[in-house]
Formats: C-alpha cells, structure tokens, sequence
C-alpha cells in the first residue's frame, strides 16, 4: 500500500468591509500614520460588522475552500477552528457553531487555541489525523473578529490588529509533490503574560470588579523573543527536510510586524520575490493571518500546484511554529 500524505487541498478567505486607517487611528488615539508603518508596516484593517462574530467570518472562508477543493460540506469529517476571539468566551466552540452554520452535522468539530500559531497548531492537527487514516478531509479554519477585544485608547496594541478569516482543506494523496512536508510546533507557558486577554478562572469578570477584558502585550519584549524563535525555527525545520532556502517559492510569515518578518527572511537569504506580504492591507488578523496570505497569493494567480511554502507564526502562550508544505490545490 503507498503512503498517505496529507496535503492542503484549496485555500479560502474572507475580509470584512468595513477598513480603520491609519488616519482613522489618528483620530482615536495618540499615535501617527508616520510610526505605524515604519514601526510596524501596517496601512489599513478591516473590521467586522457588528453583527459579525469570528464564525460568520469563518463561514465564507470556508465555503470557500471547500468549493475550491472540489468538496461538498457532506465530504469534510473534521473541523479544527483556530481563533483567539471565538463567538463565545469558552463554549461552546466556535467549531461547533460553525459546523452547524456550515451544514456538517456528526463531525468532530473543536477549536485549538494557540493565539497567532493558531493556524500552524491547527495544520499539525489535521496533518496527523489524515495520515492515521483518522479523517478523510479536515476542514480547518483561522477565524478572528478581535477588534472586539481591542481597547482603543490603548495605542500600544490597538493599531496593530484587524479581523478576517481564512480556511483550508486538508485531505489525502500518495503524490509526495503535493504533500504538506513537515511541521513544527513549540511553546514557552513561562512568557505567558508577553500577551493574554483577561476573563477566564485566573480572574473572572464580575460586575462591580475591575477587568480589563482587552488584549494586552509586551509588544517590545514580545518582538524579541519572536525574531529569535522564529529565526531559530525556520533554519531547524529546512535543515531536518534537508531543504534550502532557495528552494521556497513562498514564504508565507505570519503578518504581525513587518520588520519580524524581514529579520526571519534575511535570516534565510530570502529575496523579496520569495516573502509574502500582506500586512499593509489587513494588518495582525491572528490564527487568520497565514490562510488570509496564502488566499491571496492564489488569487493573485501566483499559487501553482506543488509549489513549496514555509509558513511560520509566534503568538500569545507564547507560542510559535512553522510549516513546510506544497501546494495540493
Ligand atoms: N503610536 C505612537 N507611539 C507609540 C505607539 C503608537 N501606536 N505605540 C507605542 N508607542 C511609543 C511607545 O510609548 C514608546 O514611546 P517611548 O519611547 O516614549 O517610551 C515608543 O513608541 C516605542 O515603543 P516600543 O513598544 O518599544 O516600540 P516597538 O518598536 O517595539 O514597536 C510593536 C511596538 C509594534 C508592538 C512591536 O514591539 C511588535 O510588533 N511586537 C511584536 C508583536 C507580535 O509579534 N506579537 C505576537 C503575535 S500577536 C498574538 O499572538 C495575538
């Protein structure tokens, strides 16, 4: 019997309408269009409605994918959302509402939490379960409407998140060239509070209690520690896949700060023709940030079947991973 790779299959994405500029921001707070994009190279990012919640976000992402992937919503046998900003604080899972938004009824639907890794955790997952043999198609979603839990007179974090989501389908094939390759996922609990959105059992929100029901960050502290694990785990995932750099077609970083990712691709000697950018448009959109890039690199008609992809992300845990994966689609 030849081997079963797992291998991602189609790509999908949705972006709310309604975009918050910089100049919008400067409005809000005291903060300026010059420091946001040397600092951070974002331009614009879109917010989700008010009616809007990650799952409605997700929704469209995924139907998506699952179009593109030739699939109907009866094919998909497992649902993984990845989303730091679910529909609901803890239950039930924004997994489960999807499922029940998307039709799919008796599938494993969960959600996996690992902030702006989400959607690498999420990939790991549906890797190993295609090639168990546990599910045939795993649908698997990065969802986040966090723009619900930005406090916008903090100028620290407020300018640097937007919402959106992204989806992609993750089935099986015996063709090596198709197949998501490798991945690679760490955590550090220690640095726990470099980034967390306060509410649960450490310190539940009362009435009459003060809470700060916001993200919260270390943004300096976090950007440190996030050029090093990534710079670290990058060259780590290429050398154990006997791999070079010259060989990624794209480089598909997680969107958080502009200046991360170009300190990662010098790490690599990669050129700019090799490093996806969409961080000007759409901002940090957290576990949605890698399928909203690679969904637009498809678009842009620039996504060939095969072609090879590092993926890589650091968020709050903290947490941090990479990928490498040929396009199945
Ligand atoms: N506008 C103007 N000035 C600002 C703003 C703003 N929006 N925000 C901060 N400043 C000021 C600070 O007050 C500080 O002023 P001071 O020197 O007078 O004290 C100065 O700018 C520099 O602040 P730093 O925090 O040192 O700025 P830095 O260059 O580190 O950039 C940033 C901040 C953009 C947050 C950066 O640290 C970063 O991107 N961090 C990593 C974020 C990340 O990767 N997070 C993980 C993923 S997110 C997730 O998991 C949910």
């Amino acid at each position: 019997m030849s081997k079963i790779y797992a291998s991602m299959l189609s790509i999908g994405a949705y972006s709310p309408q309604k975009r918050l500029t910089n100049a919008d921001l400067e409005k809000m707070v005291d903060t300026s269009e010059e420091w946001i994009v040397k600092r951070t190279g974002i331009k614009e990012r879109r917010i989700a409605a008010e009616n809007e919640a990650a799952s409605d976000l997700g929704v469209v992402a995924a139907k998506k994918a699952i179009e593109r992937a030739g699939l109907n919503a009866s094919d998909i046998d497992m649902l993984i959302v990845a989303t730091l900003s679910g529909d609901f604080l803890f239950m039930p899972s924004t997994a489960a509402v999807l499922a029940g938004k998307l039709g799919m009824k008796n599938i494993p639907a969960f959600d996996v939490l690992a902030a702006c890794s989400g959607f690498i955790y999420a990939l790991s997952s549906a890797k190993a379960y295609v090639e168990s043999g546990m599910a045939s198609n795993v649908l698997i979603v990065g969802a986040e409407a966090s723009s619900r839990f930005m406090d916008y007179s903090d100028r620290s974090v407020c300018v640097l998140f937007g919402d959106g989501a992204g989806a992609a389908v993750i089935g099986a094939t015996d063709d090596p060239s198709r197949a998501i390759v490798d991945v690679k996922i760490s955590s550090d609990g220690t640095g726990w509070d470099n980034l967390f959105i306060e509410g649960g059992s450490k310190n539940p929100i009362r009435e009459g209690k003060p809470h700060k029901p916001f993200m919260q960050m270390k943004g300096n502290e976090t950007f440190k520690l996030a050029v090093r694990a990534l710079t670290n785990d990058v060259i780590e995932i290429l050398a154990r896949n006997n791999l070079k750099a010259s060989q990624i077609v794209h480089f598909i970083p997680h969107q958080a700060n502009l200046r991360i990712i170009k300190a990662v691709g010098e790490s690599l000697g990669l050129s700019d023709d090799q490093v996806v950018l969409t961080i000007d448009r759409y901002g940090n959109t957290s576990a949605a940030s890698i399928p909203m890039a690679i969904n637009d690199v498809y678009e842009e008609g620039r996504l060939k079947t095969g072609d090879l992809m590092l993926l890589d992300a650091f968020g709050g845990g903290l947490t941090w991973g990479s990928a490498l994966a040929r396009f199945g689609g």
